[in-house]
């Protein structure tokens, strides 16, 4: 369904962000005949350029990332047709009076900020001064969301100064993954598993984001940051949140987004002794995260494993582990509900029974798997085996359906004004409330995180959380 008629304005507009995800997001959005041929995408950076050179920049991105590009040279020009150049002078004076006439009176505007964060409270400032904010814009801001809960309320409150919080578009691209997305339709669109879906049924919950790259090329920003606050405070939080809410009462963006709130709010205090951290160290060719980061004495974890509890009547007594690591096996992220045993077993005990468990394959191979124990085909006497019920995603939807990246969903959804996949301020706040004292604890005890082999599933001690209870962690595959 095509949306209406938008003026889009991009700063950073020549920065790798804009180059990689969002300008070819939007390609795709106007080949595919989303994007309407009168809107307009007004890319704004500080360079000196004139328009006929962006348009050449922007072009070479798009050839070299968008993979329509190089098969559909028309689409390719007419797409061209709806950029324009503005150079702004975001932390300056200039510009911003040639930006507000590019601008078309009564259309819906949105403002993305592909900026650094220091930057969204004084960009806002001015759309807001030169009149360039109108009631119908929006504006749109990625991660980080500060640093901790204190700067996370300073920008929120830059923000809030200039727009109302129902046209703040605040981005974890998480939330625009279609398997993401699905773990909704799974849980309410389905009679099947509510009602296993808390604690009597459910013995725990893993969700695991392993990554196989390193922090090679952004170890600056991630050495302040680490992967607590570059993965778990948003990325995790967001699946943990999914997976643990109650149902909303309808699909609406601020039903929803209460309901996340309320897991957040009722996460419980993390006992240091329930959290691993791990930083990768060299081995053969492969640099250390020392060597990536470009601090010898860095304590900054690039792995990090925690078990949470919930503290609510669905999920007391059903612990979370949650993991996420760089250069680990693979690059795999999944979310696995792992059942409890029944309560009495007439069968014989089967070595290495794993039981039953529902694993949602968010990347990549994106799919849902029931484990089951079934009876071992054949004479053998009664053995039970384990058998896996599969569905990947792309081989029951239509193969013709147009694969669609985060970014694109999640902008055409800013033009719609749908707000249900992006963060509200109290959200961010709350995830950051619980954050805070657990970051604040390991650096007050002094605690060095563990080394790990890259290509691993990270330190030993992170085994050791599930196994201290009996459990395991799946396989990192
Ligand atoms: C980003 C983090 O938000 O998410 C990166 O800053 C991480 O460190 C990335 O690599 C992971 O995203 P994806 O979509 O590749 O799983």
């Amino acid at each position: 369904i095509p949306v209406d008629p938008f003026d889009l304005v991009l700063f950073g507009g020549t920065g790798d962000l804009a180059r990689r995800k969002i300008l070819p997001g939007l390609f795709h959005r106007f080949a595919v005949g989303q994007m309407p041929q009168d809107a307009r995408i007004i890319c704004t950076a500080r360079s000196a350029m004139d328009r006929a050179a962006f348009i050449e920049l922007t072009r070479s991105s798009l050839l070299k990332f968008a993979s329509a590009a190089k098969e559909n040279s028309s689409a390719l020009e007419s797409f061209l047709q709806t950029i324009d150049y503005v150079q702004v002078d975001a932390a300056g004076q200039d510009g911003w009076d040639a930006l507000s006439k590019a601008l078309r009176p009564d259309m819906v505007r949105a403002f993305y900020l592909s900026v650094s964060p220091s930057l969204f409270g004084p960009i806002a400032h001015k759309l807001n001064n030169h009149g360039i904010a109108t009631p119908q814009s929006r504006i749109v801001v990625e991660k980080p969301f500060g640093h901790d809960l204190e700067s996370a309320k300073a920008l929120n409150a830059d923000l809030r100064g200039n727009f109302e919080e129902h046209q703040i578009y605040r981005i974890d691209h998480y939330l625009g993954k279609e398997t993401v997305q699905n773990l909704m339709a799974l849980r309410f669109a389905n009679s099947l598993w509510e009602p296993l879906w808390n604690s009597t049924h459910v013995d725990h919950v893993q969700i695991t984001v392993a990554e196989s790259l390193g922090v090679e090329g952004r170890g600056e920003y991630y050495d302040r940051s680490g992967a607590m606050r570059d993965m778990v405070q948003n990325h995790l939080m967001q699946l943990l949140c999914l997976t643990a809410m109650e149902p909303p009462s309808r699909f609406t963006p601020d039903a929803v987004r209460d309901e996340k709130v309320k897991v957040i709010e009722a996460l419980e205090p993390v006992d240091q002794s329930d959290i691993v951290r791990g930083q990768y160290r060299a081995q053969g060719e492969e640099g250390s995260y020392h060597d990536h980061s470009g601090n010898p004495q860095s304590r900054t974890e690039s792995f990090v494993a925690i078990k949470v509890n919930i503290g609510n009547w669905r999920w007391a007594g059903t612990p979370f582990y949650l993991r996420t690591g760089k250069k680990l096996r693979a690059r795999s992220s999944e979310i696995a509900i792992v059942f409890r045993d029944p309560p009495h077993m007439i069968f014989p005990k089967m070595e290495g029974r794993r039981g039953n468990a529902m694993i949602i394959r968010l990347q990549p191979d994106e799919g849902i798997t029931l484990r089951n124990t079934i009876k071992e085909p054949g004479p053998g006497g009664f053995r039970l085996t384990e058998v896996s019920m599969d569905m990947t995603f792309a081989d029951a939807l239509d193969q013709h359906a147009e694969p669609q990246d985060a970014y694109e969903r999640l902008i055409m959804d800013v033009i719609r004004g749908d707000q249900t996949l992006f963060m509200r301020g109290d959200e961010v706040e709350a995830a950051w409330a619980w954050a805070d004292p657990l970051i604040e604890g390991w650096q007050d005890a002094g605690r060095t995180p563990a080394p790990y082999d890259p290509g691993g599933s990270g330190p030993e001690d992170a085994l050791m959380l599930l196994h201290r209870e009996g459990r395991r962690w799946r396989e990192i595959m």
